[in-house]
């Protein structure tokens, strides 16, 4: 099993944090800044990964079954408008939806006598390698090759292709959690790592009624509100910190203006706290926010349009009978 895997570790042994520049700035400069911000990848310590794994099941968090329902009616389309081709992931998590994808381009390896290839890229190296076991237990001809790291990073040093196609995928409406600007600059990386001819595959949340975004949010059963605490955890524990959980508070709604959920920690009293290694102390007024995240929603044909400026051509899209989530096939020209 071993000569099919193979995992590189673009963090050399660090964490995410310090994959793009001086270790921890992000967090410094999120912190130092009014109001406070913090980057979305530090949700994902094994513990995070493991909370959005119990997200993707909760009945309140339509995404993930709205989207693999698409993956699922739609997948062998997918796989014969592009044909044979290697699949690289960013963000890749549990890989759980892409086993639909993976299932209809081995049909079409094994009919045409190939290997299919899988890359996934993640910043949490703990569920990159656990989801790369189990899918070369499933996929007996299958071979992985994993890349822990940012997918900004990962994708200026795309390894080389074995097939002569490629796909990138980028599901689960990851795209929404970018502001414009960092969407920009990332589909501009897209479009330079592929090749002419080559496809991307882009899962979008699309727009709909608050009650059902804000629910999506702000579960019954509080995991989402222990995802979010969870990144002071994981700050604590990576930047020697002293953040006590018990004084922030979750909070999520809709900004209707920004066509965004925007997840925040609201600080319970005046406190301040500090990250050792980070040489930081943040102070925090009473009912001071975080924001930890924006997940934003789109709309199918505006999506469309920023792909095609970015010299990706929309092949095709999908989407379910509710119109709730999208996914689109572009195409480098
Ligand atoms: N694609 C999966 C997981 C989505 S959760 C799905 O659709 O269900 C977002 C995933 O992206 C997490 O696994 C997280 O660790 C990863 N991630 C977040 N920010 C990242 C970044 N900047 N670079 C690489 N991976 C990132
Ligand atoms: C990974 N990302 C697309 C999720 C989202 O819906 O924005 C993360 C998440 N945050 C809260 N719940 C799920």
């Amino acid at each position: 099993m071993r000569s099919r895997l193979q995992i590189d570790n673009l963090l050399d042994g660090k964490v995410a944090s310090e994959a793009d520049g001086e270790p921890g700035a992000d967090v410094v400069c999120g912190l130092t800044q009014i109001p406070k911000t913090l980057p979305p990848k530090y949700f994902y310590d094994d513990r995070g990964s493991e909370l959005f794994e119990q997200i993707c099941e909760l009945p309140e968090y339509y995404p993930t079954r709205t989207e693999a329902a698409i993956l699922r009616r739609y997948a062998d389309d997918i796989a014969h408008l592009t044909g044979p081709a290697d699949l690289v992931e960013l963000g890749s998590g549990s890989s759980t939806k892409t086993r639909r994808l993976l299932d209809a381009y081995s049909q079409l390896h094994n009919s045409s006598n190939g290997h299919l290839a899988y890359l996934p890229i993640d910043v949490s190296g703990g569920i990159l390698e656990q989801s790369a076991y189990a899918l070369l237990d499933d996929y007996p001809t299958l071979s992985v090759r994993g890349l822990v790291g940012t997918y900004e990073r990962a994708l200026d040093r795309l390894p080389p292709t074995s097939f002569p196609t490629r796909v990138i995928l980028f599901l689960g409406s990851t795209i929404g959690n970018l502001t414009p600007n960092e969407c920009d600059e990332f589909l501009d990386r897209v479009s330079r790592a592929l090749n002419p001819g080559e496809y991307f595959l882009l899962g979008v949340d699309l727009r709909k009624p608050k009650s059902i975004l804000e629910a999506a949010y702000n579960d019954s059963q509080n995991i989402t509100a222990q995802f979010n605490l969870n990144m002071l955890s994981h700050l604590n524990s990576r930047f020697d910190g002293n953040f006590n959980l018990n004084q922030f508070q979750h909070c999520a709604f809709f900004n209707e203006k920004e066509s965004r959920i925007e997840m925040h920690l609201c600080s319970q009293k005046a406190q301040a706290a500090v990250l050792k290694n980070l040489d930081l102390t943040v102070e925090f007024a009473a009912e001071e926010t975080i924001l930890t995240e924006i997940s934003r929603k789109f709309d199918l044909d505006g999506m469309q349009a920023d792909l095609k400026n970015k010299g990706l051509s929309p092949v095709r899209s999908w989407t379910d009978e509710n119109h709730w989530f999208g996914v689109v096939l572009s195409q480098k020209q």
